[in-house]
């Protein structure tokens, strides 16, 4: 089984995804660190705790950053993921959960100094704790197993951004943070735009899934409600993309996908800002500051039938 602790700014797809990885039997959920982004750091760490109490989760709940490095905030998504981070749904007015004592990013560094090599940080929000991490221990780099981050957009298939025509979300609201995260020397695959709009759950799949799978299904369609009026309001889809849940695909099942290496960056201002970009040829450059770049890996094709299939089965 792999250890993972799931960075996450919940989110209905980040519900999504941390439903799957909780019932994956090959993945271990230590904990959920929350962060800013689909919805305010309060309400994102209300729903992560909502989640392991209905749910019955072992993970523990650390709460993180409520606003990115540098740039300035740029305030929850209400318009996809609703007032509170989970479109429509209600979570009951009475219920309160328990996080650890500690910011997330000190939780972050503790708990890979624990368990040397064994962690793989899965990050599906912008940046930031990472990034905090980093800064506070920079010797994490050399002792968790895998970093994978969904965001970015690397023009593959056209896919460029979602918030701005160059930016994807996660990156476009943190990109110092994520700029921090990709040149760090540890090992990264980034999941992007360039997959994750690649696989798409029909209303017709999430119908099944409500059907197939019990209360968690329940759950998954119940929040998925407000999501998909806003695709087919503002994007014209009958369902929605699979953004989240394939970072998590991609720990259970990395042959889902094919990547391609080469060091990665991040615009951090101007019009491009929170722009992802990846160096693929060999040349040697008049600056070197490319050249000394760690390499990373970014998901290019995804098998979406594979990956539809096993989400399914997983729930
Ligand atoms: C990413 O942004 C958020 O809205 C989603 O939860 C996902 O992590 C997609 O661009
Ligand atoms: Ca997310």
């Amino acid at each position: 089984t792999k250890k993972i602790i799931l960075d996450t700014d919940p989110g209905i797809d980040d519900a999504m995804a941390i439903l799957f990885a909780e019932a994956h039997p090959e993945i271990e959920l230590v904990a959920l660190t929350t962060v800013f982004g689909n919805a305010t750091i309060d309400n994102g760490t209300r729903n992560a705790l909502y989640l392991k109490e209905r749910f019955n989760m072992q993970a523990t709940i650390a709460k993180g950053a409520s606003q990115p490095l540098v740039r300035a905030p740029v305030g929850p998504t209400e318009i996809v993921h609703g007032v509170t981070g989970l479109g429509d749904f209600q979570i009951p007015e009475s219920f309160t959960g328990r996080y650890d004592s500690r910011p997330a990013y000190q939780y972050i560094i503790d708990t890979v100094k624990a368990h040397p090599k064994e962690i793989t940080l899965v990050a599906v929000g912008p940046l930031t704790n990472l990034a905090l991490a980093l800064q506070a221990a920079p010797e994490i780099a050399e002792l968790v197993a895998e970093v994978v981050v969904m965001g970015g957009a690397f023009g593959v298939n056209d896919h460029h951004g979602n918030v701005t025509p160059y930016a994807e979300a996660n990156i476009h609201d943190d990109p110092h943070a994520a700029d921090i995260v990709f040149c760090a020397p540890w090992p990264v695959t980034i999941i992007g735009l360039d997959v994750t709009e690649e696989s798409f759950f029909s209303a017709s799949y999430l119908d099944k899934l409500r059907h197939d799978a019990g209360d968690v299904g329940e759950f998954i369609f119940d929040i998925s409600r407000y999501y998909l009026r806003f695709y087919s309001q503002k994007v014209g889809l009958d369902g929605c993309h699979v953004h989240d849940p394939s970072a998590i695909a991609y720990v259970i099942n990395p042959a889902l996908f094919t990547t391609r290496k080469g060091s990665v960056r991040v615009v951090c201002e101007g019009p491009a800002s929170g722009m992802t970009l990846q160096k693929l040829d060999k040349r040697q450059y008049q600056t070197d500051e490319w050249s000394s770049m760690p390499t990373q890996r970014v998901g290019i094709t995804v098998n979406s039938e594979q990956l539809l299939a096993l989400y399914h089965q997983t729930i």
